[in-house]
């Protein structure tokens, strides 16, 4: 045998001559070329278009059937059907029929993506050594009754699956030639029926793929199959069989799943170069003249009390987009925010000159209202976006909406989460029962560890779609009306399930079998939902604890939205402090500190909060509001306890106030406590000023609530031991110095008008 062995290649082939087909032999030495992938597609889907997109990774040459046909191939995805596909096979294959190298390989496009290229599709064709292979799978669909007829296997899946097959050219055609069906019959019966005819198996020598070497069909196998990432690929390993499968088949009610595997096979996104799809495609408006934008109708929707209304509305006209290429639609469902759209439409009508207003007195329901605007877009044909956004959304990147369009997706939503929370305006997975389901990677996601474009099964609150899809594959679908669901779970399922192929009424034949349990699925892979967090866009506003009888109700948001609670009501320079103290913190006198903090919202806010509440302290030493009902030092004040804001209060202290101190006065950790927060009052006929005292804290902050020479005159602070006056207090600025020993301080009279300060005295 040893002196042999250098003809082993040559005596294996010869071997494999002799056994098989001579034709076939000579498919060993078969490249790319010859092979021809067919499929059927009447229409450029978003499905389509990505099964378009992994072919062309891998250089597969592509024919497509019946394009721009009007399908008559039944609803396949609810029911049997699909001979329509077999009526263009058999034509096309006529041309093909006495190409004997040709290896032709038929597949669907909507729900399929390739995971590999043509070279190991045709060595693993080859090593299964036989004419021609379908897929399989573990149902036996659409006639249950035939399954006992089928050759037992020992390991692998059972039963024929006709959305895959390959074969070569001849005794394919040889096979589809014998359809005379007619177009709404089934194509998988057919093959089925072939398939288990033993003669006709034998004669096209065919055989299943039980293993999934080739053709993964999803049904059923969902759990068998896990991403496999590799450095500049994800695959699909099949951890059932141990295989690499070629071909990814969402049949049946495995759709989502399969966006969600598309979503990284083959490089849609890897760990090496990330997302592989983002840049694919993207329009470009870079020359293009503001007149000659996109139109995009904006439709914004407040349908319950939202904190940040008034920024939200601001937002609306600081869009980094040309404004006269914008429709405006309000919804306002809610008798408090009517005062921020009066407000907003009174400084911005002549931005917007065609905005539609609807207000609550109009008494429109939700999904009316919802259906109101978006037909309002698809009937319009200049509508070129539809832009929906509720209220509870702060969209603070300004570019957001020439991003998403840029995208050129039919429905793309800019991915927004809670601050520092888990809760999105997606979902990755759906569950059985159509509600939130986590998917592996929707963590990763919602952190901005994985980047990219996600296709989802989920999204709200903020997303736009092309004007174009609506008056095409939506035209028909109503998006939002259902009486029995929340109008986005209605939106979700009306995009997840439109129907792409408009079915015939369907005929007797086509009565469902029963155990046939997933018919009420029909995800038809039509338009794509997806989410992108490639950028920063913004965040989801919170409403749970939003007391709108409080006069100034976001002040106590500090909790529930701290970014737009920082953004409105800390200091703009307040962030400087650390980056430059030496412009941005002043020291008047010897540790006496002079800092950034409120804006003047806040100031505003809180001095009518007080003035609203009243019960201002007499001034007097008795003072019932505390403990001892003995007050030193009295002044006119209100404590922040009074009007509820104490917890609030501490927080603020303990977010900005205890880091300025850690720098200003390095190794003292304050805790951050204090019992004595509030607002003073100066008044030339009330109490114009303080008797110099120590104050009972470590130390004191001392914040302007108003401004000297607009408000009121005099005022200021003198630290005697110092000899030093702090006279001109600038609003929303900050004193902070030591409460006892060096500090003995007083309150310099105010002349005229009425001055406010906030005192708080930290550690006690
Ligand atoms: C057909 O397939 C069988 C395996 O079932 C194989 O053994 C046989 O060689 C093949 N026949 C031909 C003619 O290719
Ligand atoms: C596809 O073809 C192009 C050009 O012919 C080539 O550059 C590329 O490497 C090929 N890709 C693969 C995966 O074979
Ligand atoms: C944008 O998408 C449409 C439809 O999906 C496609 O036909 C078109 O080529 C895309 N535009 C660009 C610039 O890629
Ligand atoms: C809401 O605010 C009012 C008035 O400020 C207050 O009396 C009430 O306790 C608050 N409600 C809640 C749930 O905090």
């Amino acid at each position: 045998m040893s002196s042999s062995s250098s003809f082993c290649p040559l005596l294996y082939l010869l071997t494999l001559g002799f056994v098989l087909h001579t034709s076939w032999a000579k498919q060993r030495s078969l490249a790319a070329e010859n092979l021809l992938v067919i499929t059927a597609a009447t229409e450029e889907t978003d499905g389509f278009l990505r099964f378009m997109r992994t072919a062309k990774e891998f250089n597969y040459t592509v024919k497509i059937l019946g394009l721009g046909e009007d399908w008559r191939g039944g609803d396949v995805a609810r029911t049997v059907g699909g001979g329509q596909k077999v009526r263009w096979l058999k034509k096309e294959l006529l041309k093909h029929a006495h190409q004997e190298e040709l290896v032709i390989m038929f597949v669907d496009s909507y729900d399929v993506i390739f995971a590999s290229g043509p070279e190991e599709l045709l060595y693993k064709f080859s090593r299964l050594g036989h004419r021609v292979v379908f897929s399989a799978e573990g149902f036996c669909w659409p006639n249950q009754r035939l399954a006992p007829k089928y050759p037992t296997v020992h390991t692998g899946k059972r039963y024929l699956n006709s959305g895959g097959f390959v074969g070569l050219a001849p005794d394919l055609n040889a096979m589809v030639q014998q359809w005379k069906l007619k177009d709404d019959d089934d194509d998988q019966l057919f093959y089925t029926k072939i398939y288990l005819d033993r003669a006709q198996r034998t004669k096209f020598n065919m055989t299943l793929d039980h293993r999934s070497r080739i053709f993964q069909n999803l049904n059923g196998a969902v759990d068998e199959v896990v991403l496999k990432f590799e450095k500049a690929k994800v695959r699909v390993r099949n951890v059932a069989y141990d295989t690499l499968p070629v071909v990814i088949h969402g049949n049946g009610p495995t759709k989502l799943h399969l966006n969600y595997l598309g979503n990284y096979v083959p490089k849609a996104w890897t760990y090496e170069d990330g997302c592989g799809i983002c840049d694919n495609d993207l329009l470009s408006f870079d020359d293009v003249d503001e007149q000659d934008m996109p139109l995009v109708q904006v439709a914004v929707f407040i349908h319950q009390a939202t904190p940040f209304m008034e920024e939200f509305m601001e937002r609306l006209t600081t869009l980094n987009y040309p404004l006269t290429r914008i429709r405006l639609f309000i919804h306002n469902n809610v008798v408090y925010h009517e005062r921020h759209i009066h407000k907003f439409w009174k400084q911005h009508k002549a931005l917007f000159p065609d905005a539609v207003l609807i207000g609550p007195e109009e008494n429109l329901q939700e999904d009316r209202a919802r259906n109101m605007a978006v037909e309002a877009c698809k009937k319009n044909q200049d509508c070129d976006y539809y832009f929906s956004i509720d209220s509870s959304v702060a969209l603070t990147n300004p570019d957001t909406l020439r991003i998403l369009i840029e995208e050129n997706k039919s429905v793309i939503a800019p991915m927004l989460s809670k601050h520092g929370k888990l809760w999105s305006n997606f979902w990755g997975a759906l569950s059985a029962e159509g509600y939130y389901s986590r998917s592996e990677d929707y963590i990763e996601i919602v952190q901005g560890k994985r980047t990219g474009l996600w296709n989802v099964p989920y999204m709200s609150q903020a997303y736009l779609i092309k004007g174009s899809v609506l008056r095409s594959k939506l035209s028909k679908v109503n998006l939002y009306e259902d009486p029995s669901m929340d109008p986005d779970m209605v939106f979700c399922r009306r995009i997840r399930e439109q129907v792409t192929f408009l079915s015939q009424s369907l005929s007797s034949s086509h009565v469902l079998l029963p155990g046939y349990h997933f018919v009420s699925h029909k995800h038809t892979q039509g338009v794509f939902m997806f989410v992108s967090n490639q950028d920063e866009f913004g965040r989801l506003v919170s409403s749970n604890n939003f007391n709108t009888s409080r006069l100034h109700p976001d002040m106590w948001q500090i909790f529930d939205n701290p970014l737009d609670w920082k953004e409105k009501y800390i200091h703009e320079d307040y962030s400087k402090i650390f980056k430059d103290p030496k412009s941005f913190v002043e020291q008047p006198c010897p540790d006496v500190y002079w800092f950034p903090t409120f804006s003047e919202k806040m100031c505003d806010n809180l001095v009518e909060t007080v003035e609203d509440h009243g019960e201002w302290s007499g001034g007097s030493h008795k003072d019932e509001r505390l403990t001892g009902g003995y007050e030193n030092v009295p002044t006119i004040d209100i404590h922040m306890n009074q009007i509820g804001f104490e917890k609030e209060w501490l927080k603020f202290l303990k977010e900005y106030i205890a880091p300025v101190t850690e720098k200003l006065y390095p190794g003292y950790y304050p805790r951050a406590q204090a019992i004595m927060n509030f607002v003073v009052r100066y008044r030339p006929d009330e109490q114009p000023s303080l008797r110099p005292h120590h104050d009972s804290s470590t130390f004191t902050i001392n914040i302007a609530l108003n401004s000297k020479e607009v408000d009121y005159e005099g005022g200021g602070c003198r630290f005697l031991r110092y000899d030093c006056n702090v006279e001109s207090p600038r609003k929303g600025w900050s004193f902070m110095h030591p409460g006892r020993l060096t500090h003995y301080h007083e309150g310099l009279p105010t002349t005229s008008g009425t001055r406010y300060i906030m005192v708080s005295f930290v550690d006690p």
